[in-house]
């Protein structure tokens, strides 16, 4: 087992070992290393000689019932639209996301997360499109429950985002995001998706007490068994650009921040309270996003609670490893199946990737 230490632990470890690396003879005080054993005796590099054994000793693994495959749809029939930023990744009319939901079956992929590419007419000030029961997202939610029943989970994302004419998650309302008028709303768009058919309901917004009340308002209607999954430690990130390509909310936002809602990529003790907060409101699982770049979150919860946590492989990191992979520099297969068990080495149970489809087929040799 890792021992993880703190920063002042692990800095007496140090001066331990140094003091008796330099004064063997005076050192009174037991390592704290110890139990390792010393060179040239103890000899790590034994367990890491074959495949058997390094397999053998492996802490973490990986399958594809951890992956949740995001996905892009659009209106239309047979349709596919490649995303410029996100090369090999397209948005899918439902017909499309039908199929690939039952590859994504197939494949033995957990859950699917659907984003819906809102035509611009039906994006509006408040955003009202996100209630209506025949919107994108719920369309393909029941297209995809009927095709898969339920082999396959389907995650169904809260914000106003993909229905907004300013871009942003919430109302707004003089510059501002309006947190209680907006979790109103929220509240409504997860019963909606939820009547449609999804298993779980994963808030992206950030507003304050969303959670509670999504839970009360789900629960007064019936689906007491629908999961939500908060994006809980959700940072107000750059990795987030072809994302926002792909579903055409990055002109809405016009250069705007989220800086009001999401959190300062600078603090991480923030993440314990916020997530200590979606716990006591009720959720069953708790994100960190984006993934990479934000493992020392990931760890630090797994740390702090004991709730299941999902991380999400944003879309600029798929972006980052994808051109990179696509100008020799690095190889795609490896980096793609080391950056995942990086997630679950971090404490990660579930990971939302780009990549799903791909992962699962490496898994499967
Ligand atoms: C919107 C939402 C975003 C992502 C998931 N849900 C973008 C944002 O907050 O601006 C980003 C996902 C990605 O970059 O892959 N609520």
């Amino acid at each position: 087992m890792l021992q993880r230490s703190n920063e002042t632990n692990l800095a007496a470890q140090i001066a331990t070992v140094f003091h008796s690396f330099t004064l063997p003879s005076v050192s009174t005080m037991p390592s704290p290393l110890s139990h390792f054993g010393s060179f040239p005796t103890t000899r790590l590099r034994r367990l890491r000689r074959w495949d058997w054994v390094r397999q053998m000793v492996q802490e973490t693994s990986l399958s594809p019932a951890n992956l949740i495959w995001p996905i892009f749809v659009i209106e239309g029939t047979n349709q596919s639209q490649p995303i410029a930023s996100m090369p090999g990744v397209d948005r899918m009319s439902i017909d499309l996301a039908v199929q690939a939901s039952e590859k994504a079956c197939e494949l033995g992929i957990g859950a699917v997360a659907i984003f819906p590419v809102t035509p611009q007419s039906k994006k509006s000030d408040c955003g009202k499109e996100a209630l209506c029961e025949e919107n994108l997202i719920c369309t393909a939610t029941r297209a995809i429950r009927q095709a898969c029943g339920e082999k396959l989970g389907i995650v169904c994302d809260v914000a106003l985002d993909p229905y907004t004419t300013h871009g942003h998650d919430g109302l707004l309302v003089d510059d501002y995001i309006v947190n209680d008028q907006t979790v109103e709303v929220l509240a409504r768009q997860a019963v909606v998706q939820a009547q449609a058919g999804a298993s779980v309901i994963a808030p992206s917004d950030m507003m304050d007490g969303r959670i509670g009340a999504i839970r009360k308002a789900l629960d007064e209607n019936g689906f007491q068994h629908v999961i939500v999954l908060s994006y809980a430690a959700k940072y107000a990130s750059a990795f987030y650009g072809p994302f926002r390509d792909a579903v055409g909310s990055a002109k809405n936002l016009g250069g705007a921040s989220k800086k009001t809602y999401q959190m300062n990529p600078a603090n991480s003790e923030e993440a314990l309270r916020e997530v200590a907060l979606d716990i006591e409101e009720g959720a069953d699982m708790v994100m960190v996003k984006p993934g990479m770049p934000y493992l020392d979150i990931v760890g630090k919860l797994k740390d702090n609670f004991s709730i299941p946590i999902a991380v999400y492989q944003v879309s600029g990191e798929y972006a980052m490893l994808k051109f990179a992979s696509q100008a020799n520099a690095l190889d795609a297969k490896a980096v793609i199946m080391e950056s995942m068990i990086a997630f679950r080495r971090a404490g990660a149970d579930a990971i939302l990737t780009y990549f799903a489809p791909e992962v699962a087929q490496n898994l499967r040799g």
